[in-house]
């Protein structure tokens, strides 16, 4: 089973992304064939700083690695580090109604959020297409607001197998409904959009001061308190096991101490579950070449798989005469 997933280098993974999604990828690769890209080109639909941009992929490679995507495992690559996408991507388009662009959601949103509509945000959905169908994926595991592409590319897939035959293999999403949604410090679901997050790779000092700011209810030291709504708690409990939360609610139940202790605890909690990784991220941090090897490495695999649907796409199209 084939499991596809693009990732937009877009700065500092949260720990909401981790719990969200990017352990369930690690995890994923002890039985599945999985394949993970850095979207650089998706990414350029909004950064257009050159620099920044080469700089941000850069870093997600090393932030993926860190967490735990294993190269020997999986095909981690960076996407414009493989040509043939681009070649499948206007292949595609010519079986791509306008009417279907006009749809897609993301679009809309991100033209109602201000972002001027240029070609290479209305056309997104067909690179990511182009993603998914050049490597033959089975599964495309996406968040909600990610359905609608997975199905676009369906959709694409079978206009242009009806015009020339079985050539594109179709795609399911899947969506993982038990995944909870981790909340931020102000309680709202954590997002970069909403400013609160508390960052996997951040600062120590920077670290605790975010986790002081966690909003959690009055109540004075001596009293017990609630854990089953406090935002420090439900934080904490995705790095304890059954015992470590009951230990954690007894204290709570207890009084005498106050949420500051409690603040306290999840720094250091957060703080030693990601050491291992922080150290592998600073090793690649300072072996920047040995990353560029191995996307160059894992480059090489993919165009190796990309290039079975490109030959055949240029053969059936009439490109390769
Ligand atoms: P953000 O909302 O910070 O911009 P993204 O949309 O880039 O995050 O999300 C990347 C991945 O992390 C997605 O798979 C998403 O489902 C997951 N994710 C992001 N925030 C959370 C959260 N608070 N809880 C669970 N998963 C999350
Ligand atoms: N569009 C996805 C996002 O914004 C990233 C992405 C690009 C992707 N190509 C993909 C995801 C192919 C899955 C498969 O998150």
């Amino acid at each position: 089973m084939r499991l596809l997933t693009g990732i937009q280098p877009s700065g500092d993974l949260h720990i909401g992304n981790y719990f969200g999604s990017i352990r369930a990828m690690v995890e994923a690769q002890q039985e599945h064939d999985v394949f993970a890209f850095i979207a650089n080109y998706h990414a350029m639909t909004t950064v257009h700083d050159g620099k920044r941009l080469s700089t941000l992929t850069l870093q997600a490679a090393m932030d993926f690695l860190a967490l735990g995507i294993d190269p020997e495992k999986s095909t981690f690559w960076v996407q414009s580090d493989v040509d043939e996408v681009l070649e499948l991507y206007w292949a595609l388009s010519s079986f791509t109604p306008m009417g279907l662009l006009e749809r897609a959601h993301s679009y809309k949103d991100k033209v109602a959020k201000g972002i001027a509509a240029n070609h290479s945000l209305f056309s997104y959905p067909v690179l990511m297409a182009a993603d998914i169908l050049l490597f033959e994926s089975d599964i495309v595991p996406v968040g909600k607001d990610q359905i609608q592409h997975v199905e676009i590319a369906r959709d694409i897939a079978i206009r242009f197998n009806n015009a020339y035959g079985e050539i594109l293999h179709l795609p399911e999403f899947r969506v993982d409904d038990n995944v909870a949604t981790v909340p931020g410090i102000d309680g709202q679901k954590m997002s970069k959009s909403y400013g609160n997050t508390i960052n996997i790779f951040g600062e120590e000092k920077q670290q605790l001061k975010t986790i002081k700011k966690i909003v959690t209810e009055a109540v004075p030291l001596e009293e017990p308190k609630e854990w089953k709504e406090c935002n420090v708690y439900n934080l904490a409990k995705l790095f304890l096991d059954d015992e470590g939360c009951k230990a954690l609610q007894a204290r709570y139940e207890r009084g005498g101490e106050g949420h500051g202790h409690f603040k306290l605890y999840l720094a250091e909690l957060i703080w030693e579950y990601f050491r291992p990784y922080r150290e592998k991220r600073a090793y690649f941090e300072a072996h920047q070449d040995e990353v560029r090897d191995i996307l160059k490495a894992g480059a090489v695999k993919a165009r190796e798989a990309a290039r079975t649907i490109t030959d055949k796409v240029r053969s059936v199209t009439g490109v390769a005469y």
